[in-house]
Parts: C-alpha cells; sequence; structure tokens
C-alpha cells in the first residue's frame, strides 16, 4: 500500500477516457493493488472519492467514502464502495437535483456550484468481478458522478456555473453553510 501522488488540473492523463478493466484482470493482485492505493490515498488526503487516473492510472476504478470528513464536514456518513468499470443512468420518474459547492483534489484550493441529478442507477463491479447494482440518492450521487465524470475524462470545473467559482477561504468566508449542498425536488 502507498500514499500516491495526486494528477493536477492540466495533466493530460486526467483528460483521457479510462479503460475498462478487463475480465481477466478481476480478482489479479495488480487490480488489488490499485484499488489499496485508491484507499489509502483518498484517506490521507480527506478526499470523498478518487478515481483511478488521479493517481496516474488509466484504468475505470474508483473509490468514494464519508466518514466525518474535513474537506467536507457538512457530507453525511457514507460507508466506503469500490467500483470496477461504474456506470450511471438517471433513474426513471422525477427525482429533483442536488447542487454541491463541490472541490476535486486534483483542483487543489477550488470550489464551483455544480447540479447534478440527485437520484442515479449504479452498475458497477466489484474488484473480484460481483456485480454492483444500487440506486444512489442525494448526496452520495452526486459523488458518484464526480467520480465516473474522472473515469469520462471531465472534471467538475467543466460543468460548475463558472461564476459561483471561488477559493477556499472565500468559500469559508462567503458562501453560506446552507447553500453549500441544496436539494431541489
Ligand atoms: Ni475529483
Amino acid at each position: 500500500m502507498a500514499v500516491r501522488r495526486i494528477a493536477r488540473l492540466g495533466e493530460p492523463g486526467l483528460r483521457r477516457v479510462a479503460s475498462k478493466i478487463e475480465a481477466e484482470q478481476f480478482g489479479s493482485a495488480g487490480l488489488q493493488a490499485l484499488v489499496n492505493d485508491l484507499i489509502e490515498t483518498m484517506r490521507a488526503v480527506s478526499g470523498a472519492g478518487l478515481a483511478a487516473p488521479q493517481i496516474f492510472e488509466n484504468v475505470a476504478v474508483c473509490v468514494i467514502e464519508v466518514k466525518k470528513n474535513t474537506r467536507y464536514p457538512m457530507f453525511p456518513e457514507i460507508p466506503l464502495s469500490v467500483l470496477v468499470n461504474p456506470v450511471l443512468t438517471p433513474l426513471p420518474g422525477h427525482h429533483g437535483s442536488i447542487a454541491i459547492f463541490e472541490g476535486c483534489l486534483s483542483v487543489p484550493g477550488l470550489r464551483g456550484r455544480v447540479v447534478r441529478p440527485r437520484a442515479v442507477q449504479l452498475s458497477a463491479l466489484t474488484p473480484t468481478g460481483e456485480p454492483i447494482e444500487r440506486q444512489v440518492i442525494g448526496v452520495e450521487a452526486a459523488i458518484l458522478q464526480h467520480e465516473v465524470d474522472h473515469l469520462l475524462g471531465s472534471l467538475f470545473v467543466d460543468k460548475a456555473d463558472p461564476r459561483s467559482l471561488t477559493f477556499l477561504e472565500e468559500f469559508e468566508q462567503f458562501v453560506p453553510v446552507e447553500e453549500r449542498v441544496t436539494e431541489q425536488l
């Protein structure tokens, strides 16, 4: 296990579509080592999630977890998910939207308001190839979308309202707590 260096905005690898993990790689020591590094790195830097391209690995693997997170004190606790080849689709029916002042370990010091679907269907595999199918709603759905965007070469600054962009110090000073996460039904 190792805490890995994190790619920053401008690194070309952050703009590539990640390769899917191939069938023969499931259950391999290499894939498990990558997952361990993702988890260790995410926890070391208090991320709410981390995608493999952010540690210079161009494959479709990401992790999310929130445990009393100092970077996002307004987030609920979310158990660890390890997702291989994740695909998100909006849930059918009307489930509203969620807007969060997002940040990203690859865009240090910046926050910006991103509006996303509030509910998604997650289809993914575990590192040993077991299927994961579940509906995700609210903050966890937004975090998942942020991480899966990384696997598609997209960063939150692509989707944030440009006029909402703010450095962290100004975010703390000027964005009221009640505006940091808002859900619209
Ligand atoms: Ni990110």
